[in-house]
């Protein structure tokens, strides 16, 4: 919940222009056991929402993402052989993990996945820091930290669990200073990708004659974007349906929201319109015209597979991305529904 609240916020401030940026660094981390074709351990370290490396149990190395990381590295080896180290830690600590959490629960499955998402936050403005912890066992909410006591907290059961006045030292510590000093190093590094714009492809499509019309936009950075449809010039809130905004591989977004025409005659469709608002451009505005409309019928022949589909759907090609959306989907990672 805590964690949710966090996200929201960081939208919220965005949405309104509010001058100030919270700053996130991030962990993402899934042991796997008995799945053979993904690595056993794969860790991802985001910056706001930029993949800064990855390190996995097959390389045994940390791979980063952008050549500002690779000056980062030269100028701080002690600090990537410091994050280094932490990931192996995790490595054989969660691998111990799953084997205790299953004779805990009684399993003999040998397929099981322990996950970890971890992150401070600095607010550039009025330097306030936050940070939050969080284990996900078979993709249920296991342990949280609590960040005024620095105990975790065993879920849904609500039970404490101290592990002793090292334990919490270390992370208050972690937490307050570590985190916050990579992070604030990583920015001065990352901030002008950070603050870079990249303008959405917009584009009009529709599953079947019945379907709402998806107005999807895609490719878009920063993730702070605003997408509606309006009728004659007028804003609509009813039957339209906002999707979440998604993370593509490349490190852009993609959105889409639907508008339900059931009761409309296509006569009427060139009345609505689709605007995509990112700070920075432009408004984008697209007419609902019917030659527009991308299909999986009609023109492009009745019956064709996946026409429309592979225009949404992301091309997963790298098992870092993968099991970064399995972290999403296993509901480790909220991502708050964007309500304008
Ligand atoms: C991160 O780096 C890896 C290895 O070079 C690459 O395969 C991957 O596409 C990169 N991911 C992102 C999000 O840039
Ligand atoms: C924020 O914290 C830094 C380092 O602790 C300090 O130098 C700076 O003056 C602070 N800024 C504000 C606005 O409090
Ligand atoms: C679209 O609206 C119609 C009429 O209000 C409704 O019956 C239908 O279920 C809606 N379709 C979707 C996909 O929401």
């Amino acid at each position: 919940m805590e964690m949710k609240a966090l996200i929201g916020l960081l939208l919220l401030a965005g949405c309104h222009g509010v001058s100030s940026v919270i700053y996130s660094l991030k962990y993402f981390i899934t042991e796997a056991s008995g799945v053979s074709n993904i690595p056993e351990f794969v860790g991802v370290a985001m910056l706001n929402e930029l993949q800064m490396g990855c390190y996995d149990s097959n390389s045994q190395k940390m791979v980063l993402n952008h050549s500002w990381m690779d000056q980062c590295a030269r100028d701080y080896p002690d600090v990537l052989k410091d994050i280094t180290l932490r990931a192996q830690g995790y490595y054989q600590g969660m691998k111990a993990d799953i084997e205790r959490l299953k004779k805990r629960f009684k399993q003999t499955g040998d397929v099981h996945t322990y996950q970890f998402m971890s992150g401070c936050e600095w607010d550039d403005e009025d330097n306030a820091t936050d940070g939050y912890g969080r284990y996900g066992y078979d993709g249920e909410d296991h342990l949280a930290l609590d960040m005024k006591t620095w105990t975790w907290t065993v879920l849904p059961q609500q039970v404490k669990l101290d592990e002793g006045s090292a334990a919490r030292g270390f992370l208050k510590n972690y937490y307050n200073k570590v985190c916050i000093s990579w992070l604030k190093m990583f920015l001065t590094y990352g901030r002008s990708t950070l603050q870079r714009t990249e303008r959405p492809e917009v584009s009009l499509l529709q599953r079947s004659p019945s379907s709402p019309v998806v107005c999807h936009a895609t490719g878009f950075y920063p993730e702070r974007v605003v997408v509606f449809w309006r009728r004659d010039g007028e804003e609509l809130y009813e039957h339209v349906d906002h999707g979440e905004v998604l993370p593509n591989p490349d490190g852009t977004f993609q959105v889409s929201v639907d508008l339900n025409l059931t009761l409309v005659p296509q006569e009427d469709w060139r009345r609505y319109e689709c605007v995509v608002q990112l700070k920075g451009i432009e408004d984008i505005s697209i007419l609902l015209d019917p030659a527009l409309v991308r299909t999986n019928w009609g023109k492009t022949g009745p019956g064709r597979d996946g026409g429309v589909k592979s225009e949404i759907t992301t091309p997963i090609i790298i098992v870092c991305v993968v099991l970064l959306l399995a972290a999403v989907a296993a509901g480790v990672v909220v991502y708050k529904k964007r309500k304008r």
